[in-house]
């Protein structure tokens, strides 16, 4: 079975072409981020132009493409921002009309919470911590289909206080690659930053707090080199401290529902960060739990992930695969299904 998948949420077109046998054919995605820069941020408008003149690309590449292979089209239908959306889905929606294949809309979230399955062996039910630009939750994935949050952020997302704070420090977007190589050279207890939320027994996340005390004190320290190596070490510490008590929530919540599982992984573009990885890694190991690392090109957004998620629903029970008439939406949630 194969699958070919676009996605377009953000400000990554990307395409790919995905096997049942967790392969990955093909994978081109291109990243916008050079338009954008200057802003400090993903404008909107930009993003919708570049997915069009990147698609006009993809319809004369498939060109050579053998269809008799694919077995159906999958496209992000949301959560995302809408010029994006409306690009990859229509496209999508044109291509299976026109080539008679099934059209698969995806749940970008989901995707996300599902690509650890692609190059890892997890069984349902697993717990995933979902750290992107848009979100921060933490999820129990019973099934392709069935999506519980133990917790999610009630304001920022762990990705945009990374962006927020790389801003404040004078670096560039997307901010996490970048203070991830500066903390390395520096002192992570050098500053101490609030761990908002923590003292409360639940699975929410707030980065809202963090950010702005982040932000109060480089605007206090404004200072040189060494002082944004320590500042961004600092500052990545306390990310990762924040994770972990939420997850240690996230395991009693489990423990005390009675529910049993065997494997965790992390997922979204902040997984990317190899500190985070490591200290959750070694958090959950100790735990006597299974910990899946998500391959780094799999952490930010990618249309590999889309298409392994159209595999999962085609594999799975009684689902919906010809919906012309599903609606791209900007705001839809983890839990809801296309
Ligand atoms: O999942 P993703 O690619 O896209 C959206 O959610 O749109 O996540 C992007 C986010 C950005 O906020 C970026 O700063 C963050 O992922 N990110 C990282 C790293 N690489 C990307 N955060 C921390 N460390 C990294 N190495």
């Amino acid at each position: 079975m194969k699958v070919l998948a676009i996605e377009s949420s953000c400000d990554d077109t990307s395409f790919s072409i995905v096997s049942d046998e967790k392969s990955i054919d093909f994978i081109k995605t291109i990243n916008h981020r050079k338009f954008h820069k200057k802003h400090g941020g993903v404008i909107p408008e930009i993003a919708a132009r570049q997915h069009l003149d990147i698609m006009d690309y993809l319809q004369k590449s498939i060109k050579k493409l053998d269809f008799k292979k694919i077995d159906a089209i999958a496209a992000t239908y949301g959560p995302g921002l809408i010029g994006g959306l409306i690009v990859g889905s229509s496209f999508a929606k044109g291509l299976s009309i026109g080539k008679q294949k099934k059209l698969i809309p995806i749940n970008h979230l989901q995707a996300h919470l599902l690509s650890p399955r692609l190059t890892s062996s997890l069984s349902f039910p697993y717990l995933c911590l979902l750290v992107s630009g848009g979100n921060t939750a933490l999820v129990l994935v019973k099934n392709p289909k069935k999506f519980i949050t133990l917790g999610s952020t009630i304001d920022d997302s762990a990705g945009e206080c990374f962006d927020k704070v790389s801003k404040a420090l004078g670096l560039g977007y997307p901010g996490g690659p970048i203070i991830e190589k500066l903390a390395l050279k520096g002192d992570r207890y050098k500053y101490k930053l609030p761990l908002p939320l923590t003292k409360v027994k639940n699975c929410n996340f707030s980065f809202s707090g963090l950010k702005t005390a982040a932000i109060d004190s480089i605007n206090k320290n404004k200072g040189n080199k060494k002082f944004i190596e320590n500042f961004c070490a600092s500052f990545q510490y306390t990310v990762g401290e924040i994770f972990k008590k939420k997850i240690g929530n996230s395991l009693d919540v489990m423990h005390n529902d009675g529910i049993k599982f065997k494997d965790f992984s992390i997922c979204g573009g902040v997984a990317a960060n190899q500190y985070l990885n490591q200290l959750i890694r070694d958090f959950i190991i100790e735990k006597k739990i299974n910990f899946h690392q998500v391959p780094l090109s799999l952490c930010t957004d990618n249309a590999a992930m889309i298409g392994w998620n159209a595999i999962e629903l085609m594999q799975y029970r009684k689902i919906k695969l010809n919906n012309y008439n599903t609606r791209p939406t900007p705001n839809v949630l983890i839990h809801e299904n296309f």
